[in-house]
């Protein structure tokens, strides 16, 4: 049997991406583990779905400490409290700073709506949309200290829906998800 992988999930806001991976990971489909949550927002509906779900859940207001160091080491010492091997970023609205790119080397995984490089940073469906391309779609990658930069993992493409940006949003959301699931699968089986 394979011995599971423990991941810390990280996330903002509503946490579609949570629930996919969590459920993935319950049902054996991801030969992994979801020990923590770690939330930069604490009233964030995330929060909501972990406590669902009986995933403990790490909240820290970045404001409440002197810098991004401090923040990012009382994060550290719950991940090291859970044992957590692997970061995965879940629209997680934050660079990762030193601390945590340093204790987790090549291990953090970020997914990013769209086919990076192109339309980084916050609002990709909106910038694709606005771009008036055809085809968008989602990628999957290791964090470096860069915004949305890092070695690419995996990618899938997304029809831009012209009339419909719901559309467009709710097509790569589900790809999303299939995407996310298929590409940690792939990298925690290796
Ligand atoms: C996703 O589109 C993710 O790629 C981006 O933020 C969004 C988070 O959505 N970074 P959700 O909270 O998982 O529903």
């Amino acid at each position: 049997m394979t011995n599971k992988v423990k991941i810390a999930i990280f996330a903002s806001g509503s946490g579609s991406n949570f629930a996919a991976l969590e459920k993935a990971c319950y049902v054996g489909g991801i030969p992994a583990e979801v020990v923590l949550l770690v939330t930069d927002r604490p009233d964030a509906f995330v929060t909501e779905r972990a406590k669902q779900a009986g995933i403990p859940v790490a909240a820290f207001r970045p404001r409440d400490f002197d810098s991004k160091e401090m923040y990012e080491q009382a994060v550290l010492k719950r991940l090291q409290d859970v044992q957590a091997e692997w970061l995965i970023l879940a629209g997680y609205m934050r660079l990762i700073g030193p601390v945590l790119l340093g204790a987790y080397p090549e291990r953090i995984v970020n997914i990013h709506p769209s086919l990076l490089p192109s339309f980084p940073g916050k609002d990709a469906i909106g910038q694709a949309v606005a771009a008036g391309v055809k085809i968008t779609g989602v990628t999957v990658h290791i964090v470096d200290e860069g915004m949305d930069t890092g070695p690419i993992l995996a990618q899938c493409a997304v029809h831009v829906v012209e009339e419909d940006p719901d559309k467009t949003a709710a097509a790569i959301h589900k790809a999303e998800h299939e995407l996310y699931a298929e590409t940690l699968k792939n990298l925690f089986e290796k």
